[in-house]
């Protein structure tokens, strides 16, 4: 794991913090101060203990929530908690996801199984936070049913994390901390990365679509957009710690920029990031098609940074449901805008998300879906059932389908998307590609496994000195979803 920043800064900067002094009122200066005080509370008890202190952040969700766990984890690892993968820690965290029904079942499951956790270990704490957070009747639910979680907070106050926690461990009682929406955003705390050569950027917060189905803007608030000095600053800093490739982040990237007080396109700060030297390639999602513009087309036609492949959710082929999602286009823009895009960026990569089930959607729409699947051909889709979210707009809507009916079209749907993305993928064989290698093969230590521009995994022989290089691959099979290759 790697650092956005150097350990020695931040080791620099809480030097010169006096706990004798109340906790300073700005921001990110109060947050150092409770990493300091929450790092004394922690040495107290360990040394108590005789051991470690041990925390265990789980991240459930959107690539969003695991660039958040990954602050999470930095500023745990700067508190002085050896962060581990167990449930049996001294310090559970569940940054949980509330987009489907599911997401939130699979939480109060873990739930039940801390609860015998705990009982063995009297020091456990247990801290929740993320989207299913803003809902009030879970955190009523959890205050009824699981009343030994120590700590609550929400999607907005995530960087007070430290001052929280600090208070919990104050605290014989839950603490809970749930803002309804911010205007803020907090830069500079400290983050723990996953992968060294590979890092999430966060570039916009929310969401201001509202589609009828989806629970997002409820959770997450609206559309805030950070400046690009500091996205660009933050880049360069990655780079500079071995970073070659970054995915931007933000729920409807396309959007971006545009509540700045000095408004720029999403076209231009991927632009501007492509002129970071050292970064090699440039990623980013989600992408709204009612947002897309000419001008990003062309930016990623002419990029040797940007890569080929763009995420560009559908949710329904029929405009009927379209405009009962609240999408804004129709399916005859969407089709436009894929041609479009397929003329000027030939070897673009297609992927997409299909909701299947939405209230009214009849046979004759779920049609439409599947001709869309069949024109565009992804490369590959994310097919979700519909989930009913409480506080949309469609939960309440009529004519809700039956679970049999759902779940006959959603297995039709998935065989078309599996026959069609097969056939798709294979368009590559027999060529050389670039490729980022990411790690020794799960299955086979004498592989390696890379990614080509177009976001497919490839396997060759290699070793672990290929990892984060991004090197020459011939692309001799392809397996259905990913390829078998030889080093060039
Ligand atoms: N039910 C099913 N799928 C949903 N999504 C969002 N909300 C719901 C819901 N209520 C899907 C959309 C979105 C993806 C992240 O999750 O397809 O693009
Ligand atoms: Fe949800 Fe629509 Fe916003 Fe995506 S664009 S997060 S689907 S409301």
């Amino acid at each position: 794991m790697h650092n956005d920043k150097k350990t020695v800064e931040f080791e620099e900067i809480l030097d010169k913090i006096n706990l004798e002094n109340p906790a300073p009122a700005g921001e990110p200066e109060r947050q150092y101060y409770y990493i300091k005080k929450a790092r004394q509370y922690v040495k107290e008890k360990s040394q108590e203990l005789g051991r470690k202190l041990t925390a265990c952040p789980q991240t459930f969700g959107c690539q969003m929530n695991f660039r958040d766990s990954e602050k999470i984890t930095g500023i745990l690892e700067l508190i002085g908690y050896e962060v581990i993968d167990s449930e049996e820690a001294d310090f559970v965290i569940y940054n949980t996801c509330t987009v489907r029904e599911n997401a939130n079942l699979k939480v109060y499951g873990h739930l039940g199984k801390l609860k015998g956790l705990r009982k063995k270990n009297p020091y456990m704490m247990i801290a929740l936070c993320g989207c299913m957070m803003q809902e009030s009747h879970v955190v009523e639910k959890i205050k009824k049913s699981y009343s030994f979680v120590n700590l609550i907070f929400g999607t907005h106050n995530i960087y007070k994390f430290p001052e929280l926690l600090v208070t919990a461990l104050e605290s014989q009682r839950m603490v809970i901390d749930i803002w309804k929406d911010t205007d803020q955003i907090v830069e500079d705390l400290p983050a723990e990365r996953k992968y060294d050569f590979k890092s999430g950027v966060n570039i916009m917060f929310g969401c201001n679509n509202f589609c009828s189905y989806c629970i997002v803007p409820y959770v997450r608030g609206r559309e805030r957009s950070r400046t690009p000095e500091a996205i660009i600053d933050e880049i360069k800093r990655l780079v500079a710690d071995g970073v070659v490739e970054v995915m931007l982040l933000g729920q409807n990237v396309n959007s971006y920029g545009k509540n700045l007080e000095e408004p720029i396109s999403f076209a231009r700060l991927l632009q501007e990031i492509e002129k970071v030297e050292g970064l090699e390639r440039i990623r980013f999602m989600t992408s709204h098609p009612k947002d897309l513009s000419d001008e990003l087309i062309e930016v990623m036609a002419n990029s040797k940074k940007v890569c080929k492949h763009l995420h560009l959710p559908v949710q329904s082929g029929s405009t009927e449901i379209l405009k009962k999602m609240n999408r804004r286009y129709t399916k005859e823009q969407y089709l436009n805008l894929v041609e479009k895009i397929k003329t000027a960026v030939p070897d673009i990569s297609l992927t997409t998300d299909i909701i299947v089930g939405f209230p009214g959607e009849t046979e004759e729409d779920f049609q439409e879906t599947l001709d869309v699947v069949r024109k565009v051909r992804y490369d590959s889709a994310f097919t979700f059932i519909y989930s009913k979210r409480s506080g949309t707009p469609a939960a309440v809507m009529e004519n809700q389908v039956p679970d049999d009916v759902v779940k006959d079209r959603f297995d039709r749907l998935l065989k078309e998307v599996q026959s069609i993305a097969t056939e798709v993928c294979a368009v590559h064989e027999g060529t050389v590609q670039p490729v980022l290698v990411e790690q020794i093969n799960h299955q086979d230590a004498a592989l390696v496994t890379g990614r080509l521009s177009n976001n497919l995994l490839v396997h060759f022989r290699g070793g672990a000195d290929l990892i984060g290089k991004i090197v020459d691959v011939k692309l001799t099979e392809c397996k259905g979803f990913y390829y078998i290759g030889e080093l060039i």
